[in-house]
Parts: structure tokens; C-alpha cells; sequence
């Protein structure tokens, strides 16, 4: 959606300058943007920043503008309002349905989706209060994003720091791209690049026949959706498929498993997750001739040879195109003589070597096609991480509960200066 109209608010924390950021960014993506700050905004922030980078007037109070009913009209009009930073304060009165200034009378009348990044001290977030008016929040349909966790103003460290403008922005234009599923949703992978495989590799015999298998390509495409749902900017990489592919991703079709590889290995660069769903062959032909392989009368037909394709995942774990990468690979099982479905998970979550494993049952109508899963995630240690039951897009949003926390606390380490390795430098 270009050319949106866009209310960006902004209350009295430090984090203000980020805002002055964010705003370049949306205006750069070809938006008007209003700036409404609180008075107390202003004491970090001074309005000539406000108005000389947005190009329009910065009023604080309802008494300001008051010829064209700006506490009615700018929330009217607007197509997305934004709260960066939003204080403790603010939230408690965008909670408590107050009017008393110019943006929570903006908040008010606004029937667009509203967008909060909270930046507050640790102590300020976790208080009851505080958690309890972003739950009312929430529950009314207003995105609250989480707080980043990691450096504060002074030499505190935790859960408030605001998330840096680019991740707000990539929040802000995926709620303006479309309306998201359900309105709860929390952007936690605003600002990411989460690469999905889905469906089965074919891996042709002659230029009519193929070595296929059973795959749908439903969870790799529920889990794209929800990734997308959630912000994340989403390459879909996919085989053969019986279901759509959902709006708002990037979609990449291959044949077969070596084309895959390709693809990933491509994809995977810059990106900080990739979901290895597809169902990938582990075996081709040796050699697919140009022409059809025809019927002998009275002779036997020829053996197909097979040659093993390469393991795209363990892969990608052993020569990472970016080491940063987050890995999840899926197991699908059935349990034998040798072992169950989680012995089974265990043992492949320790050759691949993934960061996540998700292992799912199939078999006599679980697993396949359009039937709910029941998933249980390991990590590359084959510790069970969480158990997670459902429909395929309720399995891939608690799949991608964990990605984000693994990737939160990731960006905590790197910007927390106590969490990282001391050095002792001997002079
Ligand atoms: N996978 C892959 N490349 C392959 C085979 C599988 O990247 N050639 C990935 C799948 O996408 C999945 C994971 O590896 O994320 C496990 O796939 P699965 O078929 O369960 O395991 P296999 O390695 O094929 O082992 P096996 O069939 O022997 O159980």
C-alpha cells in the first residue's frame, strides 16, 4: 500500500531518537506521516525535528488545530498508527481509554490497526500494571510488539529496550500490506527473513515418470503463512504441492532435490531462519534418459539405479552460507522393532545437527495431507524443547514461538555487553 497515511506516535522515553529513524524510514517507503508526540516527547525530541523531517505540523493538545478537529479527524483518516516508543504511561492510559492529549485522543478514534513498541525500564514491564494493560491491549485487537531485551538507558540491562527502527518499520509496512489473520498477532518476526521449503522433490526416470512421494507441502506452507502473519519476510521454496501458496511471500518453485539445494543454499544467505519442510528424495535415478523408456515384449524391464542426493539440511548445518542462520529441520517417522518415533527424532536430531528438529508421527493417517499433527521439537542434542498438537497452522505457530525466542534471545547476547565473552588483555 503506497501513499498511506500514517499517525506516528511518540511519548517521553530516551528511546524518542529511535523514532526520529523510524520516521525517515516510513516516509522513504512513500508514506505521509503526522507525528504526534506527548509534551513530555518533546523534552527528548524537540518539535522542528518532528515537523522539518515529516513536513507537516506537530501539535501536542487537543487545542492545537482546532479548525479541523484534529483529535477526531487524524485518527479518522489514518491508515496505521504507531506508538514508538510507548511508555508505561502511555500504555496505562491508551488502556484506560483516557483522551487527555492529542495522541490518546488519536487512539481513540482511530478504526485503523494500531501498532505499540513498548521501551520502558525491565522493573516498568514486568510490573502487574504494566502486564495487564498490554493484555487489555491486545485483547482489543492493538499490536503490541515485545520489548527487546538488553542494554537500558543507564547501566541496567533486560526486557525494555526499544527494537531498532528497521524491525519497527518492517511491523508497520507488513500491517499496512494486508490485513493480518488474526489481530492478536504478535509481529515477532518483523524485520526477519525466514526461508521455508515445502512440498516433495520429484526426481525424474525418463522425461515421463518421476521418483515422487506423498508430500502435501501443508506444513511448510502453514508455517510460511504464519511466519508472514508474524512480519517475517518469507521465501518459499517449493516442490510439488496440493494447496495454494499463501499471499505476501516470495515463492521459488524446483523440481528436483539438487535444484532445492541450490535454491536454499541461495535463499539461506541473510537470512536468519530456514525451515527445512519439503519432503526431499533421498534418492535419484543415476540417469533419466531424453527419451521414454519403452516396453519390451517378453523382456524384463530394465533396473532403475538409484544414487543418494545430497542431505540439503545437514548441509546447510555443516557449511552454513551465513553461520548466524537458525536451522529447523522436520523428522517424519513411524516408530519400529528399532526404536519409537522419539528414539527415531532423537538420534536424527543428533546427525543433522539442526538448531531445531520438529519430529512428527506418520503413517495410518497421521502426518500427510490434511490431518492435525502432533509434533514434538528437539534441539541438536535431542532434548525435547516443547510438544506441540494441532491443526498445521497451530504447529507451525508454536514452532515459530520457539524460533523467536531462540532469535530474541540471540540479539539479546549481541547487544548485551555483560553476556558477552571477557578478554583479559595482558600488557
Ligand atoms: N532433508 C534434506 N535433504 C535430504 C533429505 C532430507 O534436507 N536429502 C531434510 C528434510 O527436509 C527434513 C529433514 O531433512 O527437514 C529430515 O527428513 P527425513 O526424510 O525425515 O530424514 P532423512 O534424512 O531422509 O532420513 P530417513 O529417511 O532415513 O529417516
Amino acid at each position: 500500500m503506497a501513499g498511506a497515511r500514517i499517525v506516528l506516535g511518540v511519548s517521553g522515553g530516551i528511546a524518542a531518537y529511535k523514532a526520529v529513524l523510524l520516521l525517515r524510514l516510513l516516509r522513504e517507503a512513500g508514506h505521509a506521516v503526522r507525528v504526534v508526540p506527548t509534551v513530555s516527547a518533546l523534552e527528548f525530541v524537540g518539535r522542528a525535528t518532528w515537523e522539518a523531517l515529516s513536513g507537516e505540523p506537530v501539535h501536542t493538545s487537543v487545542f492545537e488545530g482546532t479548525l479541523d478537529v484534529e483529535h477526531v479527524s487524524l485518527g479518522r483518516s489514518a491508515d496505521l498508527v504507531v506508538v514508538a516508543p510507548a511508555t508505561a504511561d502511555l500504555l496505562a492510559r491508551a488502556a484506560g481509554g483516557r483522551a487527555d492529549d492529542l495522541l490518546t485522543a488519536t487512539l481513540l478514534t482511530a478504526t485503523c490497526p494500531v501498532l505499540m513498541a513498548p521501551a520502558m525500564h525491565t522493573e516498568m514491564w514486568l510490573h502487574p500494571a504494566t502486564v495487564a494493560n498490554v493484555a487489555l491491549l491486545r485483547s482489543r485487537g492493538v499490536h503490541v510488539l515485545d520489548p527487546e531485551s538488553g542494554r537500558l538507558t543507564g547501566a541496567d540491562s533486560g526486557p525494555g529496550r526499544l527494537p531498532e527502527p528497521d524491525t519497527l518499520a518492517a511491523a508497520a509496512l507488513a500491517l499496512l500490506a494486508g490485513p493480518v489473520a488474526d489481530p492478536r498477532t504478535v509481529l515477532d518476526l518483523a524485520g526477519r527473513t525466514v526461508v521455508v521449503t515445502a512440498g516433495g522433490t520429484r526426481e525424474p526416470v525418463d522425461p515421463v515418470r518421476f521418483l515422487g512421494n506423498r508430500s502435501s507441502g501443508r506444513q511448510g506452507i502453514a508455517i510460511a503463512r504464519a511466519a508472514a502473519a508474524r512480519g517475517a519476510h518469507v521465501r518459499l521454496i517449493v516442490g510439488e504441492i496440493s494447496v495454494a501458496t499463501p499471499d505476501g511471500v516470495v515463492v521459488e518453485r524446483v523440481g528436483t532435490a539438487l535444484e532445492m539445494r541450490d535454491a536454499v543454499r541461495r535463499a539461506a544467505l541473510g537470512a536468519e531462519v530456514v525451515v527445512m519442510a519439503a519432503a526431499v528424495a533421498d534418492f535419484r535415478p543415476v540417469h533419466a534418459p531424453e527419451a521414454k523408456i519403452k516396453k519390451a515384449p517378453g523382456q524384463p524391464p530394465e533396473p532403475i539405479v538409484l544414487v543418494e542426493n545430497p542431505d540439503i539440511l545437514a548441509e546447510l548445518v555443516a557449511d552454513p552460507p551465513d553461520p548466524q542462520t537458525l536451522v529447523v529441520g522436520f523428522a517424519a517417522e513411524t516408530g519400529d522393532s528399532e526404536g519409537t518415533v522419539l528414539d527415531h527424532g532423537r538420534a536424527k536430531a543428533r546427525r543433522k545437527g539442526a538448531n531445531l528438529l520438529a519430529v512428527n508421527a506418520v503413517g495410518e493417517g497421521r502426518g500427510f495431507g490434511d490431518v492435525a499433527n502432533e509434533v514434538t521439537v528437539l534441539d541438536a542434542a535431542g532434548c525435547v524443547v516443547t510438544s506441540i498438537r494441532g491443526t498445521k497452522d497451530q504447529v507451525a505457530h508454536g514452532l515459530l514461538d520457539v524460533v523467536a525466542a531462540r532469535l530474541t534471545a540471540r540479539s539479546a547476547d549481541a547487544s548485551d555487553p555483560v553476556s558477552e565473552p571477557r578478554t583479559t588483555i595482558l600488557r
